[in-house]
């Protein structure tokens, strides 16, 4: 939930440091800190708040050095205060940590019963008390490293280094990630690539329960018992360019202006255009990660088929959005493909014993791979004896280097901490896998897959069209916010992008919003609904158009405000709303891609209007890596 950057090397470690922080805020941001080598003393400036405060602070401050560590975090352990911002410092170490340590109390009371004068309320100093006994032993920040690794338990990822080896950064991890950036002459060492993308594209990725050693820019990983390894190095294809803001007043808003991009780059490697066919390129069952990019895409497809020809049901897990775009997985697989499919919550799946039935395939989805519920649940999986497949965004990371199979969102970074665009490619990338499971399983006429090859293919442009929703949001989101609450109604693929639009309120403008199945509306909600009451209503041409317009009937009898999402220039539904709003006429597959932007960006500017932070809303962060 922290962001981490270490440097060594010739350029200036406070700015190195200062321009990765800003690129992992979205990790964390109620404080923030550095520690960087001056005059041979490590000098530490901390600030409680946005990155904003440290930079303040670090403008008056010169740094000799070319050493240095720094830190934005998302409290856990111990109020969000500067006293518990990072780094820790005990006697020369200086320490930056990501996660939680589980045995934090009994470390403590040994701490404190050796005579240890503990000064934050953090897990994270702890370690730097322990490792500040140890070097006083080995003389080695490595060694004392090595030797305190099997004291703690938890999830973490540590950075450390120590004032009388000056040419010396150590990092280790187990659980959330960390990533060592190869530079000429200089390392990184860092929680997401993004944070040093501008210097280099090479990366090596630390697995668990590894520990790196970087001395004068020679980089050495260690298995836990010391054993030295041999690291594959990944070269990342995203832009500097595509982490930026590109003019735009918020990542938010730029990632939901990505979208027909990002949709066509996530459909891209599985459509063959001119068959209009689907096929899933390079999931590579059973391939190991590094040997996936040199695949035959033929005899990888040939595999894939019979891999999934024997699956007889799926399990999709995920958290928060990814939990939602899972629940329309779950719609066009049963639909398409006639496999039933069950879909959980990670944190619910891991912990309640799940039936896994001989041929089940497991699917997790993940935006950054490393959301620490869903990993603990495809490890669960594969204990249980599932075949996995992961469908990430961020390749490499811990749950795509976990599966037997992969897919990949394509959608470029995603910084905003509410997920837009990486939603969107989700749903076009389980279309494609829908509709390639379907003819594996001979339960669609390459007529139809052509149907919905074609729907896909429709879906950029028909986004270029919604995002002129961003104009009407702006101008009524001053009249919307004054409404009590909103109720979002929506059935059968429209059910989740219901639950959707409300996570993307209560997230960003701190509404209370409510996602819920129209059908269940009479079951005890409908019991909330007065004149007080938005209630957004999706109502799309499909099969169950007649049902959703008698739920909202039922609504508007209660005197609730109708704001429907509908298919072109729906007369009747326009009647009876108090706002219209038409969307293009699309196959129900591929609706929910196009109806769920509208709801992003009413999110976004009711959230603007009341001036809340859009990117980095209160209490939440990017990537959950703890529980
Ligand atoms: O990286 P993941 O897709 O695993 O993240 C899952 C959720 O934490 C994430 O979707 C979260 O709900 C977003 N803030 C929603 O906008």
């Amino acid at each position: 939930m922290c962001g981490i950057v270490g440097y060594l090397g010739p350029m200036n470690p406070k700015d190195v440091i200062v321009a990765g922080l800003k690129k992992l805020e979205y990790r964390g941001y109620d404080s923030a800190g550095v520690a960087i080598l001056h005059q041979g003393k490590t000098k530490r400036v901390r600030a409680e708040g946005k990155l904003k405060a440290l930079e303040e602070k670090l403008q008056a401050e010169p740094f000799d050095g070319h050493l240095g560590i720094g830190h934005t975090r998302w409290a856990t352990h111990g109020g969000p205060s500067e006293r518990n911002a990072h780094p820790h410092q005990v006697r020369g170490i200086s320490l930056v940590h990501n996660g939680i340590i589980e045995n934090y109390a009994d470390i403590r009371e040994a701490l404190l019963a050796r005579g240890a004068e503990i000064s934050s309320d953090t897990d994270s100093e702890l370690v730097a008390h322990l490792l500040a006994e140890e070097v006083e032993k080995t003389g080695s920040l490595l060694k004392s490293v090595q030797n305190i690794l099997d004291r703690i338990h938890g999830a973490f990822s540590i950075v450390a280094m120590w004032d009388q080896d000056p040419e010396t950064m150590v990092a280790f991890k187990d659980g959330p990630p960390l990533v060592v950036g190869l530079g000429d002459n200089q390392t990184f060492v860092v929680s997401d690539v993004q944070a040093c993308l501008q210097y280099t594209k090479k990366f090596i990725y630390l697995d668990d329960r590894e520990v790196v050693h970087v001395h004068k820019n020679k980089v050495q990983v260690y298995s836990a018992k010391g054993e030295p390894l041999t690291k594959k190095v990944v070269e990342v294809d995203w832009s500097e360019e595509a982490v930026e803001k590109q003019g735009h007043a918020h990542f938010m808003l730029k990632e939901i202006y990505e979208q027909p991009r990002s949709v066509a780059a996530a459909m891209e490697p599985h459509l063959d255009i001119d068959k209009f066919k689907v096929r899933l390129k390079r999931v590579g069952f059973n391939q190991p990660l590094e040997r996936l990019e040199g695949l035959d895409i033929e005899a990888d497809w040939q595999n894939t088929q019979k891999v999934l020809k024997g699956v007889e049901r799926i399990f999709m897990i995920a958290c928060g959005t990814s939990n939602y775009a899972a629940m329309v997985g779950k719609y066009l697989l049963e639909k398409i493909a006639k496999v039933p499919v069950e879909t959980d919550i990670a944190s619910e799946f891991r912990y309640r014993d799940p039936v896994l039935p001989p041929n089940t395939l497991v699917m997790t989805i993940s935006q950054s791979g490393e959301t620490a519920d869903t990993l603990a649940a495809i490890r669960l999986a594969k204990e249980k004896g599932a075949l996995t497949l992961s469908l990430c965004n961020v390749r490499g990371s811990s749950i795509d280097r976990e599966a037997h199979g992969h897919l990949y969102m394509n959608s470029g970074p995603e910084i905003g901490v509410a997920s837009t665009k990486a939603f969107t490619s989700t749903l076009t990338v389980l279309n494609c896998f829908a509709a390639a499971f379907g003819q594996i399983k001979g339960t669609i006429s390459p007529g139809e897959e052509k149907t919905y090859v074609q729907a896909l293919l429709a879906t950029p442009s028909q986004l270029e069209g919604v995002l002129a929703y961003d104009k009407y949001f702006s101008e009524t989101a001053e009249v919307l916010k004054t409404y009590k609450g909103f109720l979002y109604m929506g059935r059968g693929v429209s059910f989740p992008i219901a639950m959707e639009g409300a996570l993307k309120l209560k997230e960003l403008a701190y509404l209370h919003a409510e996602g819920y199945a129209a059908g269940e509306m009479k079951h005890g909600p409908l019991a909330l609904i007065d004149e007080r009451m938005a209630i957004i209503m999706l109502v799309p041409e499909d099969g169950l158009y007649e049902k959703s317009m008698s739920n909202l009937e039922e609504a508007r009898a209660r005197g609730g405000k109708i704001i429907a999402l509908g298919t072109g220039e729906d007369e009747k539904l326009r009647r009876v709303s108090a706002e219209y709003l038409p969307l293009p006429k699309a196959l129900w597959t591929v609706n929910p891609i196009l109806s769920v932007v509208p709801l992003q960006l009413m999110a976004y500017h009711l959230a603007d209007n009341l001036g809340y932070d859009v990117d980095q809303p209160r209490n939440l962060a990017k990537s959950v890596t703890v529980e």
